[in-house]
């Protein structure tokens, strides 16, 4: 079977403060966007085995698509290690961009070891829960408000359909490094810290750019190109910008493509399409 995995943006992501477990407590919007990888599921005999096309990304226990076998194949009520399937990633999501990449592929892998395994929404969600602050959104995709992890969610109505310019610098961002960079910056480890706003805001971006500069130029170069909205996604490093016309992202996709930054243009997706492109399907 094949099944795709959508990248997220982060309308807005604010963190109130820290947590007793070493999360951030966060009040974030999750746009779903129609970049994605695809999961390719096929029966072999032995031992589970993944593979991706790009040498870059980890097919060991680093992959969380690896760790989605694993509890799903308990889920099932199967002894030792997870065996007679092959998974193929082909990855176009940038990784380390805080688009959500990883955390959607096991999503979408563990919505397809269900299918094949006959396991039930309960243990879904749990694995998702216990593979990763994002993981759980990507079982739902769209518009979502997302609370305490990032993983306390509600469905939030879809927004007006968008194009989406993203700028990939030719850097990444370690997710734990961005969060640290914040820390260091509020000079807060335990005191919860709420600044009550309505804003689209992300306030991981000004530690991220103190570090990045090169972050805040992109930002700016996006907001004098027209963008309706533009801002760092997640913890970094790929900046969004949002336009009404797929001609004017075109555009300023172009403007801000460079040697050292790559540019893509893509869309907003509501919830009722991501679930049924997200679906999983047989190899036909
Ligand atoms: O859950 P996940 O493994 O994706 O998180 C990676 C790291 O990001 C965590 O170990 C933590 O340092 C940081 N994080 C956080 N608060 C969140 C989500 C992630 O501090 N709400």
């Amino acid at each position: 079977m094949r099944v795709r995995a959508f990248a997220k943006i982060n309308r807005s992501l604010r963190v109130l403060g820290t947590r007793a477990d070493g999360y951030h407590e966060l009040r974030t919007i999750f746009q779903s966007i129609a970049l994605h990888d695809t999961l390719t599921v096929r029966a072999i005999r032995g031992p589970f085995r993944l593979t991706c096309d790009d040498p870059a990304c980890p097919v060991d226990d680093r992959n969380l698509i690896a760790g989605a076998a694993a509890r799903m194949w308990r889920a099932a009520g199967r002894r030792g290690a997870p065996r007679d399937v092959a998974v193929h990633l082909r990855k176009r999501i940038p990784m380390q961009a805080g688009l959500g990449g990883g955390s959607s592929d096991a999503a979408a892998a563990l919505r397809a070891f269900a299918t094949r395994w006959r396991v039930g929404a309960g243990p879904v969600d749990a694995a998702a829960a216990a593979l990763g602050a994002d993981v759980p959104y990507f079982l739902a995709g769209g518009a979502a408000l997302g609370l305490e992890r990032g993983d306390l969610l509600f469905p939030l109505a879809d927004p007006p359909r968008a194009w989406v310019v993203l700028a990939l610098p030719d850097f990444g961002v370690s997710t734990r490094d961005a969060f640290g960079w914040f820390d260091q910056r509020v000079g807060l480890r335990s005191a919860p810290r709420v600044r009550p706003s309505h804003e689209m805001v992300n306030d991981l971006e000004a530690p991220v750019i103190a570090r990045h500069p090169e972050i805040g130029r992109i930002i700016s170069a996006l907001r004098r190109s027209g963008a309706s909205e533009a801002a760092m996604s997640g913890t970094g490093s790929a900046v969004f910008g949002l336009f009404s016309s797929r001609q004017a992202a075109v555009r300023a996709a172009n403007r801000l493509a460079s040697a050292s930054r790559r540019t893509l243009v893509t869309r907003t997706l509501s919830r009722k399409t991501y679930q049924t492109l997200a679906a999983t399907k047989p190899i036909g």
